[in-house]
């Protein structure tokens, strides 16, 4: 990363015009009226419900998911389980990251090609726009993806809130999967069965304020690789993330310690498109710093998968070729953020 890619310090600077590397095509800019929206309500699952062991409480919240799943892709969980101290611990040591000085984040630099470490993710070619956005990421799980020298040793409780923090969030993962299944009609450990040692990785986005909003994006428009992802948006930024929901951009409200969960490629490939991976975007806001912390809960690379066959019939034919998920996590970051781009692969 070159100091001026890094965005932080390319915010510090003060520009008197933002960057041409920055500045989206016309077509791709983020309208400020969408940006205005009243925030779209998309929907909450109880958590609680699901687990409460009471049966109808149980397959009313299931239905629930049934249909956040299908008509969103997208949706807030409360309840979740998570302690708000964990929460607010992995917040304070994200933030705590980013404020550290470069040249010590940049002990930790995301080779080209790779998501793991600090700096710009999905960057191939010069002419490619950059998001407005400083990334630091690691793989959890299994043990054999982590890269050690990339865990930074500030602040000094950084590693291990992160795997407190992801051990809770793999739970909940494992969790709301099982009822995603049981939601399809199928067997509550259909995917734990097939996804064998599923593979995590954390992410957090640092997106600074930025002087024009209208111009830049802070993450290009995509949707997820993973099974499942978990969002979470940390309290008193602004509003960032935007879904495409019919073909209008909408902002997600940021409801108070609750999750957002996203439906990834994985699943709309193994539902054969009954569950739909949601494009997404980020966008920035002219005073206020935001920060995200995401994580990506996926099947083992060894697995191959494909729409499972109860799931295809003559009213829903086949939409995806059985495919090697090491391989489609491979092309994934090998390659741009590009909407839905990335679900090319399994056709
Ligand atoms: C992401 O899609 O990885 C993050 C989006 C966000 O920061 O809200
Ligand atoms: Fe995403």
């Amino acid at each position: 990363v070159g100091i001026i890619d890094d965005v932080q310090e390319l915010r510090n600077t003060k520009p008197s015009t933002i960057p041409e590397r920055f500045v989206r095509d016309r077509t791709e800019r983020p309208k400020l009226a969408t940006c205005l929206l009243s925030p779209s309500d998309i929907p909450i699952i109880d958590f609680s419900k699901l687990t409460s062991g009471k049966r109808d409480e149980c397959q009313n919240e299931i239905k629930q998911l049934a249909t956040a799943c299908k008509d969103w892709g997208f949706f807030q969980v409360i309840n979740h389980g998570i302690d708000l101290s964990l929460l607010e611990s992995i917040e304070k040591v994200a933030e705590d990251f980013f404020m550290l000085p470069l040249e010590e984040k940049q002990k930790y630099p995301m080779a080209p090609g790779t998501v793991q470490g600090y700096g710009q993710a999905f960057v191939f070619s010069e002419e490619q726009k950059l998001d407005w956005c400083n990334m630091f990421a690691l793989g959890v799980e299994p043990h054999y993806i982590r890269n050690p020298k990339l865990w930074p040793t500030k602040p000094s409780n950084f590693s291990e809130t992160v795997e407190v923090y992801s051990s809770e969030v793999r739970k909940l993962c494992q969790n709301l999967l099982k009822y995603v299944s049981m939601s399809l009609g199928l067997q509550g450990d259909t995917f734990e069965k097939m996804f064998g040692e599923a593979v995590q990785a954390i992410r957090m986005n640092y997106y600074p304020a930025c002087s024009r909003p209208d111009l830049v994006l802070g993450l290009s428009p995509h949707s997820d690789g993973s099974a499942l992802t978990v969002l979470q948006q940390v309290k008193n930024s602004s509003v960032g993330l935007q879904i495409l929901k019919d073909n209008t951009w909408v902002p997600v409200q940021p409801l108070p310690n609750a999750l957002v969960i996203n439906i990834g490629d994985t699943i709309e490939v193994l539902t054969n498109g009954i569950y739909k991976s949601v494009e997404h975007r980020a966008v920035t806001h002219k005073e206020k710093d935001r920060l995200s912390i995401v994580t990506f809960y996926a099947p083992s690379y060894e697995v191959e998968l494909g729409p499972m066959p109860e799931l295809v019939d003559d009213s829903n034919p086949r939409m995806y070729k059985i495919y090697n998920h090491g391989e489609y996590s491979k092309h994934y970051i090998t390659n741009k953020l590009q909407g839905k781009r990335s679900l090319d692969f399994a056709k």
